[in-house]
């Protein structure tokens, strides 16, 4: 059976199915068979469809004449086994902080293909980063500069820096915006002189390589112009600084930000789309600037895991408020998944149990933490639903596990990944146990 079947039934991505039990089936694992393995909440990825959205990156780029960098952004979701998949896909990383610097090197990601983020990079990481000899560190103030050039020269090491431009640019799901103010927390503004001030800067120490410039608009962008926008901005100001400074533009990397489907009303692009815009803009300005083309880097997170994870749920209790509203609770909730609570966010999900069916009911899904706002998706159309049913919310895979909290003191759930019809348990379930391992009893002598 197919999705298309049944217009309550979202789209499905990548390797997910009905079976012939009507359950819903991943990477040709039956959804219900593993909530039963491994219990619940579990989040489940689809680990083909993460590698086909790395290949069609890397197939989009392969038009282009230069070097491209497909730097896989961890934050949306990390682990030990994800980066050594990772490794073998043959793509970049990057980090934000030295936990996951200190995984992807566990796990044995190449150093040279790892970027180091942040705004507040701590005087250790950057020692751990030089130690490491990483790729590059994308520089995002003048403190870190200054940071970088006293311990690379203390300690003779070359780094690859990019700056990190603020390039009053912000792009939302359907439009992209000029902010005059460029007022972020993050890298180097234009108008004041900042950008032009640290490129300057960095180019006067010994052993910083600056090679070139970063910038990130925003996420879950729906349209290419926020990236045409940042690309024209970036590289005349290149052209400008060469003048000045000789500053050569060898990099230039347009960060992450392309959007998925997390319901019917969202449409992202292509990836080929995203990835055909920015090159032939980037051809465009070296054509008319008279200047290289650079490499191209991205850096994507969501588009690479998000439609790949599914969180499967038990529904436990529920609460029919007569002509008002039909409460239908789960074992998560906010707790591995915050994203509804902080941004509003919108997910669907279905019964993995039951999946094709009449979907006559509507009930709003509570998470169970304690708190009015853990409500992880209103007014959902699902077949009459019960106790011990399995809920699957789907395109979970990005922020998800990796803004998981362990408030109420719920511990944090597994993570499995399913492939050609085999399952593997990739992060296990915490523990009361692993709750204990942190904690100190107050001795008798206090
Ligand atoms: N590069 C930089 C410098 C970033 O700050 C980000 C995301 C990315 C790449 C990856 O963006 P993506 O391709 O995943 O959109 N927690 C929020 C998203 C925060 C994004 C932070 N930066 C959410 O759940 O929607």
């Amino acid at each position: 059976m197919n999705s298309s079947d049944n217009q309550n039934i979202p789209d499905f991505q990548g390797s997910m199915k009905i079976n012939e039990k009507n359950h819903l089936e991943i990477g040709g694992v039956d959804t219900v068979f593993l909530a039963e393995k491994y219990s619940t909440p579990l989040y489940v990825y689809d680990i083909d469809l993460i590698k086909s959205r790395l290949s069609e990156f890397k197939k989009a780029f392969s038009i282009y004449k230069k070097p491209t960098q497909v730097a896989y952004a961890s934050k949306a979701f990390s682990s030990l086994a994800l980066y050594q998949i990772l490794v073998k896909e043959g793509v970049s990383l990057d980090v934000v902080s030295g936990g996951e610097l200190h995984l992807a090197i566990k796990a044995g990601f190449p150093a040279e293909k790892i970027h180091f983020h942040g705004n507040n990079k701590s005087h250790q990481e950057l020692v751990e980063a030089l130690n490491y000899n990483i790729g590059c560190i994308v520089v995002d103030n003048f403190t870190e500069l200054d940071m970088i050039n006293q311990l690379t020269s203390l300690h003779q090491k070359n780094i690859n820096i990019l700056i990190r431009i603020t390039p009053g640019i912000e792009a939302h799901t359907h439009e992209y915006i000029t902010t005059g103010q460029e007022d972020s927390k993050f890298g180097f503004d234009l108008t004041s002189g900042q950008a032009e001030k640290a490129v300057k800067l960095a180019l006067e120490c010994s052993y910083i390589n600056v090679i070139g410039l970063h910038a990130h608009i925003g996420s879950q962008i729906f349209e290419t112009d926020g990236y045409q926008a940042v690309i024209e901005r970036l590289m005349k100001h290149a052209k400008q600084w060469n003048k000045e400074t000789g500053f050569d533009l060898k990099v230039l990397n347009v960060g992450g930000g392309f959007g998925i489907r997390y319901t019917k009303e969202d449409e992202p692009l292509a990836i080929k789309d995203y990835v055909s815009s920015i090159v032939k803009s980037v051809e465009k300005y070296a054509i008319e600037l008279e200047i290289e083309l650079p490499e191209i880097w991205v850096e994507p997170g969501r588009s690479i895991v998000g439609e790949a994870g599914t969180t499967i749920y038990t529904i436990g209790t529920e609460k029919n408020i007569p002509g008002v509203r039909r409460y239908v609770s789960i074992d998560g909730g906010m707790a591995d998944n915050i994203r509804p609570a902080l941004y509003g966010a919108k997910y669907t999900g279905i019964l993995a149990n039951k999946v094709y069916a009449q979907y006559d009911t509507t009930v709003s899904i509570a998470g169970k933490a304690c708190e009015s706002g853990d409500m992880l998706i209103w007014d959902l159309s699902l077949p009459e639903v019960e106790q011990g049913d399995y809920l699957a919310v789907l395109s979970t895979g990005a922020y998800g596990y990796s803004m998981a909290s362990n408030y109420n003191r719920l511990p944090r759930p597994a993570v499995v990944f399913v492939e050609n019809r085999q399952d593997f348990l990739a992060i296990k379930r915490e523990s009361y146990d692993d709750f204990m391992r942190l904690e100190n009893p107050i001795a008798d002598s206090i």
